[in-house]
């Protein structure tokens, strides 16, 4: 595997790949590795894409107050998975890289950066849109790869491809769950023994809300209350939201004939933990 830590080594390797007419898939990731990230990987490898995992924690999408310096590092774990795994490349460039001085463009989806986790990360979705259409004119995959869990990251990701014509796909891949059902995550390793325990109550949270729908309840206020109120009866998990929305534009919505979403947030102690449900 190739560990390439500047724009311009990239640059030279992706000419190289495409001199030899291989497709390439990019897999965007921030690191500290685990089953979720290794299935984007095992996705992109498995359609033969010659695949380009980029690891860069991107301080612009982190919050004054969120947890960009605490947040998981371990680059000699990453590398030695990732190598392990088949990858081709990993692109590891540092912050300065990435942004040098001057730096000031902005990409923003105000309808898809407002709602949900943007109205509680302000500026969260402005710096995930810059920072992937970045990797993408660096790269010029055919395909990305990008996890069901951050459903809104998904979403935001399709719409920008989209309104700015880059000529590649966005490929979704579902989530993985521990056994008990909570979705894997990075930031499950901030969760005491404790928390951890009662982590996994979103998704059965989330199923709960799926059943109801599934038995005929189309009032999106009644399904999220029903979901809300089972979640608060834990004393250690406070409630960010639950939602109801229509799947593609992430619009508010009850449910009707078209594909919906169950999207949730909560916090346990310091850890904010994010899941959701496609309703077919
Ligand atoms: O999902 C993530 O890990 C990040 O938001 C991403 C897509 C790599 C952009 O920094």
């Amino acid at each position: 595997m190739r560990v390439i830590n500047t724009i311009h080594s990239l640059r030279a390797y992706i000419n190289s790949i495409r001199e030899q007419r291989y497709t390439v898939g990019l897999v965007p990731t921030m690191g500290a590795f685990h089953e979720g990230h290794l299935a984007l990987m095992r996705r992109s490898l498995e359609n033969g894409d010659c695949t380009v995992v980029s690891l860069f924690v991107n301080p612009t999408q982190f919050g004054p107050k969120e947890d960009l310096e605490k947040y998981p590092r371990d680059f000699n774990r990453d590398s030695q998975l990732a190598a392990d795994f088949g990858v081709h490349a990993l692109f590891a460039p540092t912050a300065s890289e990435m942004y040098p001085e001057g730096f000031q463009t902005h990409i923003s989806l105000p309808k898809i950066r407002s709602r949900y986790e943007g109205e509680i990360r302000p500026g969260h979705f402005d710096g995930v849109a810059a920072v992937c259409a970045k990797l993408f004119n660096l790269v010029q995959p055919q395909r990305a790869y990008f996890g069901q869990k951050d459903y809104q990251q998904l979403v935001l990701i399709q719409r920008m491809v989209c309104d700015l014509n880059f000529s590649m796909e966005i490929v979704p891949v579902p989530t993985v769950r521990e056994p008990d059902g909570l979705a894997m995550s990075s930031r499950n390793a901030y969760l005491s023994p404790e928390e951890r325990a009662v982590a996994p109550r979103l998704y059965l949270a989330l199923r709960q809300a799926a059943e109801m729908a599934e038995q005929g309840e189309h009032k999106s206020a009644a399904i999220e209350e029903q979901a809300v109120h089972f979640l608060a009866e834990e004393p250690l998990i406070k409630v960010d939201y639950i939602k109801v929305a229509d799947a593609e534009m992430l619009e508010p919505a009850d449910l009707g004939d078209r594909p919906a979403v169950i999207l949730g947030a909560i916090r346990i102690g310091s850890t904010r933990l994010i899941d959701n449900i496609l309703l077919k």
